[in-house]
């Protein structure tokens, strides 16, 4: 995938597909976009449940996303077996998510499409984004500074590794 004019597709993923997942999303579309590289990138989300399929993401990640002038457009949808050969890297919020994904691939044919999304973090105090969905305000401000940070590395990653700008 991604040579010369080819698209890198990422998929970002958590349990709900309302909380994390759609802001790593809204955010790295944003970043990607500041990079002039939209063209170049497939950007989606999904969750591993299926209770929030076609639900818009949680009020209090709206506004936070909002707050850092990112609006999240996105839409619950459950993540399918499909995604392992529609994305070239999937990326996922917690262990319990990487264990869920890597569980519907037994014969482990996509496993090394799939990673901890805060590999990239550049300050992983713990390689897992929390899930701010039972907690206050400041669970979601945390998760947006894990996002943007980890999201910006993972573009420059992206950028070097498939080099898009060179
Ligand atoms: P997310 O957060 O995985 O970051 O979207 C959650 C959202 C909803 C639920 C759990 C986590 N839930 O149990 O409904």
């Amino acid at each position: 995938m991604a040579g010369e004019g080819a698209t890198v597709r990422v998929q970002f993923v958590c349990l709900g597909n309302i909380c994390r997942s759609p802001l790593a999303e809204g955010v790295f579309k944003a970043q990607v976009e500041a990079a002039g590289l939209s063209e170049r990138f497939v950007i989606e989300s999904a969750g591993t449940g299926s209770w929030h399929v076609g639900a818009p993401p949680d009020k209090r990640m709206l506004q936070t996303a909002m707050g850092h002038g990112v609006y999240l457009t996105s839409r619950g949808r459950q993540f399918d077996y499909r995604d392992f050969e529609a994305f070239d890297h999937i990326l996922v919020m917690d262990r319990s998510n990487l264990h869920d994904v890597l569980f519907l691939d037994r014969k482990e044919r996509f496993s090394d499409r799939v990673k901890l999304f805060r590999e990239f973090d550049p300050q992983p105090d713990d390689y897992q984004v929390p899930d701010p969905y039972y907690g206050g305000a400041d669970g979601f401000e945390q998760v947006y500074r894990i996002v943007e940070r980890t999201s910006e590395a993972l573009l420059a990653a992206l950028v070097a590794h498939y080099g898009l700008l060179g």
